[in-house]
C-alpha cells in the first residue's frame, strides 16, 4: 500500500491507452499508439507524469490485449520509480467511461482520476493545480482548454464567475470554445455511475454523460488552463509530430526535460537521488540517460545544502 500525500484519502488513478488509433495508421498497424514516440519518449509517459504530479501512486493502465504486454515489459510493476502500476484490458473500444467498468476492483471505495493515454499537459504550477483541484474534490472535477476547433472534443460552457453551465460531445455548433481535456477528477460516485449508463448513438460509453450527470447534481466544476498552458492531444499525424515539436524546443532551449517520470519520481520524493541516478545509468547511451544522472547529482547536491 502507498501512501498518499499529507494523509489525503487516497485517489486511484487509470491511464487509459486502448482504442484502434485508425486515424494513426499505417503508424499504428502493429504497435500501440500510446507507445509511439513524442520526441524523446513514449507517449505514455505523458499522462503518466500528469498522475504522479497529482501525488497518484496507485495506477492502472488500461488497453488492449495485443498491447498490455509491451506497456508491461516497458514499465513493469512501477517500483523503480516509486509507483504501483496494474494492468487491464479493454476488449473493444467501448467508451472512455468503460475505464470505470474496467477499473471498479482497483478504485475500490476510494476517489480516482482518469487520464487519456493521448494527451500531453504542460504549464507552470501544474503540480499545484491538480492538487488544489484533488483537495476540493466534490463530486466531478474537470480542466478545459481554449481551442480552435471546439467542435471536435466534449465542450464546456461557463459563466462569468467561471460555474460551468453545460458539457456538449462534440457539438456541431459549439457554445465556447472551451474543450474538455482529458483528464477528470471524480469521488466514488463515478463507478455506480459507470454501471448505469447505456451506449450513446455512436455505440461509445460516453465520459461527457458522466461528466453531465454530476453536472445536473450541481457537484461539476471546472478549471480553466489559460495562457501559458499547453495541452496537446494526439489523434492525426500531424497533431503528433507537433507535440514532438514543441517537446524538442521547450526541451532544447530550458535544458529541462518535460514528462521525464523518473526525475518526476524524484521531486515527488518517491525515489531518492541514488535510484534515480541508477536508472539514469541504465540508459547513459541516451541523453535521456545523462539527463537523469545529472538530474540525480544536482538534487543530492542541494539537498546536502
Ligand atoms: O482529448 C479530449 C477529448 O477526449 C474530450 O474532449 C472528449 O470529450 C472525449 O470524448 C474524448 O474525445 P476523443 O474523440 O478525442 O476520444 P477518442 O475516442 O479519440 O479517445 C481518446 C483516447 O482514449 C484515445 O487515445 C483512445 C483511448 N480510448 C478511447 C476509447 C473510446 C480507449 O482506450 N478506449 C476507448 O474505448
Amino acid at each position: 500500500m502507498i501512501e498518499s500525500p499529507q494523509g489525503r484519502p487516497p485517489v486511484k488513478g487509470i491511464v487509459l491507452a486502448g482504442g484502434s488509433a485508425t486515424r494513426l495508421r499505417p503508424l499504428t498497424g502493429a504497435l500501440s499508439k500510446q507507445l509511439l514516440p513524442v520526441y524523446d519518449k513514449p507517449m505514455i509517459y505523458y499522462p503518466l507524469s500528469v498522475l504522479m504530479l497529482g501525488g497518484i501512486r496507485d495506477i492502472l493502465i488500461i488497453s488492449s490485449s495485443q498491447h498490455l504486454d509491451m506497456f508491461q515489459a516497458m514499465l513493469g510493476d512501477g517500483s523503480r520509480i516509486g509507483v504501483n502500476i496494474t494492468y487491464a484490458e479493454q476488449e473493444r473500444p467501448r467508451g472512455i467511461a468503460d475505464a470505470f467498468r474496467i477499473g471498479a476492483g482497483h478504485i475500490g471505495t476510494d476517489r480516482v482520476a482518469l487520464v487519456l493515454g493521448d494527451n500531453v499537459f504542460h504549464g507552470p504550477g501544474f503540480s499545484a493545480v491538480l492538487n488544489n483541484s484533488i483537495d476540493r474534490l466534490d463530486g466531478c472535477e474537470l480542466f478545459g482548454y481554449p481551442v480552435k476547433s471546439p467542435e471536435r472534443y466534449g465542450v464546456a460552457e461557463i459563466d462569468a464567475a467561471g460555474r460551468l453551465l453545460s458539457i456538449e460531445e462534440k457539438p456541431r455548433r459549439p457554445r465556447s470554445n472551451l474543450a474538455v481535456t482529458g483528464l477528470y477528477f471524480y469521488d466514488n460516485d463515478v463507478v455506480e455511475l459507470a454501471k448505469d449508463l447505456t451506449p450513446s448513438a455512436r455505440d461509445e460509453l460516453e465520459i461527457t454523460d458522466i461528466n453531465l450527470a454530476y453536472l445536473a447534481q450541481g457537484r461539476a466544476r471546472l478549471t480553466e488552463l489559460g495562457r501559458g498552458f499547453a495541452w496537446l492531444d494526439m489523434g492525426t499525424h500531424d497533431s503528433l509530430l507537433q507535440a514532438g515539436q514543441y517537446v524538442q524546443l521547450l526541451e532544447q532551449r530550458q535544458g529541462e526535460r518535460i514528462a521525464c517520470i523518473e526525475e518526476i519520481a524524484l521531486r515527488m520524493g518517491f525515489i531518492d537521488a541514488d535510484t534515480c541516478y541508477l536508472l539514469g545509468k541504465e540508459l547513459d547511451a541516451s541523453s535521456y540517460g545523462n539527463y537523469l544522472m545529472d538530474v540525480a547529482t544536482r538534487f543530492a547536491a542541494s539537498a546536502l545544502g
